[in-house]
């Protein structure tokens, strides 16, 4: 992690691993671990990391959960956006979504295409609920890091427009 990327301002994060091996202990969480670490280093508070079996309503009840009552700015999902029967991610993401911001996800498959051209089967969305951004990545370690280096760059800028906005709207 570059010290660039650093975010100046306090927020706080939910990490959500969606896959049945994970959930069964039958493979180690790496991914989730992953995300946690490079939080750490952009100076994110994690407020809660669930490891979740690919079921759509138990997804997005954790979704919910963390964006209206931690009040998350931020929730970062890992795995179940491919084409797998069991992927249900983004179908979950989409259950409680308010707004999209498809740009985050366009861009991060896009610029992937660079590293496999699988990243086409990647059908991972982002959206806005409340006041807190949710980000779909997909499953493989190396793939986070290679999202989360896409996506960083710009998490400052879109974390002060969503809290603008929150402050806007209460007054
Ligand atoms: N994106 C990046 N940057 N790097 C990758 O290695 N793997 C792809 C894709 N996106 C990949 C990537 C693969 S192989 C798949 S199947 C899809 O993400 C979906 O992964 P998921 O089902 O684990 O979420």
């Amino acid at each position: 992690m570059t010290e660039d990327n650093k975010i100046t301002q306090h927020f706080r994060v939910g990490i959500i691993t969606a896959s049945d091996r994970c959930a069964a202990g039958k493979r180690e969480d790496r991914s989730g671990a992953l995300i946690r670490e490079r939080m750490d280093a952009v100076g994110g508070e994690v407020i809660a990391v669930q490891v979740l079996p690919d079921d759509r309503d138990i997804l997005a009840e954790a979704m919910r959960s963390m964006a209206d009552t931690l009040k998350a700015d931020l929730i970062l999902t890992t795995g179940g956006t491919g084409l797998s029967p069991r992927d249900v991610t983004p179908e979950a993401t989409l259950d409680i979504a308010e707004r999209m911001v498809p740009g985050i996800s366009e861009t991060m498959r896009a610029q992937s295409l660079r590293f496999t051209q699988h990243a086409m089967l990647t059908r991972g969305v982002s959206c806005i609920r409340g006041r807190t951004l949710i980000i779909n990545l997909p499953g493989n370690p190396k793939a986070v890091g290679e999202c989360l280096d896409i996506f960083l760059p710009v998490l400052e800028h879109a974390l002060e427009v969503i809290r603008d906005q929150a402050r806007h709207e209460s007054h």
